[in-house]
């Protein structure tokens, strides 16, 4: 088998000029199917929390569901780095009482790295994280668990906010970061930023200037018909598919077509 993906190569990728490809998965098939087809990290965002649970944000989502659904996409994984978010609130308070959220996950999950969100503000809880050789993938920008900081799922960094997603890009890979997702932020900035970083920057909502892309499993796959933000891209009308062969097995099923004997068993 392909060796695992680690969290150095991530710096060894950006030097070679290689982009990282991440998408999120949620569980074991899924998870399967995405490391078989080539991806580099299976990301187990806390966008589970509207795409799987169907909250309006990723507000709700608990520590147990993380570790839940992480577990069955590390199963799954293959050769693809397996990160894990910090959900809201796990990660405010001292560091020690994150990294015992961050030892949790890595140790009831197997997953490789947790992902939080914040710039500056988090550079103490990165370091302590860090200095204690749990990888942290940062990230800045349209952080979805400031939704209602921001009153809504707003683009950041716009003419003189600029400044602050730099400075916030920069802290977090002083503080240790092995990379970071810069979300809904304008195409130069995200260029400028990825420029002056040494760690890999994975873009949504970013441009084309990152050194990775990640998207919501979900949403490539059109399978989610919720919020469709214009950075993404169905690569697949999955919802439409879905509904199709479900359609087709209730009519088999009403008209007597299916099962058909070939799918029961002798005596
Ligand atoms: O939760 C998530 O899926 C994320 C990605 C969109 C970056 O944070």
């Amino acid at each position: 088998m392909t060796p695992r993906v680690t969290v150095p190569e991530l710096g060894r990728l950006k030097r070679a000029g290689q982009r990282i490809v991440c998408v999120t998965a949620y569980d074991y098939t899924f998870a399967k199917l995405f490391g078989e087809a080539g991806v580099d990290i299976l990301l187990v965002g806390d966008s589970l929390g509207m795409v799987i649970l169907g909250h309006e944000t990723t507000l709700p989502v608990t520590l147990e569901q993380m570790i839940h659904h992480a577990t069955a996409v590390v199963r799954g994984a293959g050769r693809a780095l397996v990160v894990c978010d910090m959900p809201f609130g796990e990660c405010h308070g001292p560091a020690h009482r994150v990294m015992d959220a961050a030892v949790r996950i890595l140790k009831e999950s197997g997953c490789q790295a947790v992902k939080l969100e914040g710039g500056v503000r988090m550079v103490e809880t990165i370091r302590y994280l860090t200095g204690h050789h749990i990888p942290v993938m940062a990230h800045v920008g349209l952080t979805p668990q400031s939704v209602h900081a921001f009153g809504g799922f707003k683009v950041q960094g716009r003419g003189e906010a600029a400044a602050q997603v730099l400075e916030d890009a920069l802290a977090v890979e002083q503080a240790g970061a092995c990379a970071v997702i810069l979300e809904g932020i304008p195409t130069p900035l995200a260029t400028q930023v990825t420029q002056r970083l040494t760690i890999p920057t994975i873009g949504i909502g970013a441009g084309p200037g990152c050194d990775g892309q990640v998207l919501v499993g979900y949403d490539l796959l059109g399978l989610f018909d919720g919020v469709r933000p214009r950075f993404v891209k169905h690569y697949l009308e999955g919802g439409q598919t879905v509904m199709e062969a479900v359609a087709r097995f209730a009519q088999e099923v009403r008209d007597g077509v299916f099962p058909a004997p070939e799918h029961g068993f002798d005596p």
